[in-house]
């Protein structure tokens, strides 16, 4: 039997990516297409949680990706991943996208997407347990807390979950009324 690994640091499994567009990337109008990079960062976010997990891992969903602003044709895409929090068999990673000219020039934040991966063991393709995330600084502490309510919202989307079911999204409204 696996011996459970150790919570990790968010540092521990970070995970960077740098791509440059090329003509092969785009569509009609000289732009990143957009199936393209949701390639990319799930590249990089399956990198990270495979870090992560010391395993295998499949993509089991990704939320909602909003392209805010084309990429354009040369440009340098940069992506970030990083563990926020783990489940039992899954991890969720947040991946950020940053878009620059080759020299550097002119950075901006593109995107950004929660991605979740679940850990599978190598020999039987089953889900196996996935290290705790330890977040240390405020904004990995803001995504660890935020992350169950995250989670709910996927489950009861793809239909696992019953929305009476959750306790998240339940307090979170009830909160508000
Ligand atoms: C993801 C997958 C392994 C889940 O298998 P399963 O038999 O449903 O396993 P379980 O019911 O034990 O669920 C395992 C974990 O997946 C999570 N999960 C399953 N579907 C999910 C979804 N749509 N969104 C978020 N998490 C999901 C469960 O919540 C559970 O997490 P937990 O262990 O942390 O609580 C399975 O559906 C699969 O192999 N999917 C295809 C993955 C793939 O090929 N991805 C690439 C797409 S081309």
């Amino acid at each position: 039997m696996t011996q459970a690994l150790k919570p990790k640091k968010v540092v521990d499994s970070k995970t960077v990516m740098t791509e440059m567009v090329m003509p092969n990337d785009t569509n009609a109008m000289n732009n990143l297409m957009g199936g393209n990079l949701l390639r990319w960062m799930d590249i990089a976010s399956a990198i990270c949680a495979g870090k992560h997990c010391e395993s295998y891992v499949v993509t089991a969903s990704v939320d909602h990706v909003s392209f805010t602003l084309p990429i354009r044709l040369g440009e340098v895409v940069t992506i970030e991943a990083c563990v926020t929090r783990a489940f039992n068999s899954s991890v969720e990673v947040y991946v950020e996208v940053f878009a620059a000219d080759v020299k550097g020039g002119n950075p901006h934040r593109c995107n950004h997407a929660y991605y979740t991966f679940v850990a599978l063991d190598g020999l039987n393709g089953k889900p196996q347990t996935a290290p705790g995330v330890i977040p240390l600084t405020e904004i990995e502490q803001q995504r660890y807390d935020s992350a169950p309510r995250r989670r709910e919202v996927r489950l009861i989307l793809s239909g696992r979950m019953k929305l009476e079911h959750s306790k998240e999204i339940r307090a979170f409204f009830e909160k508000l009324v």
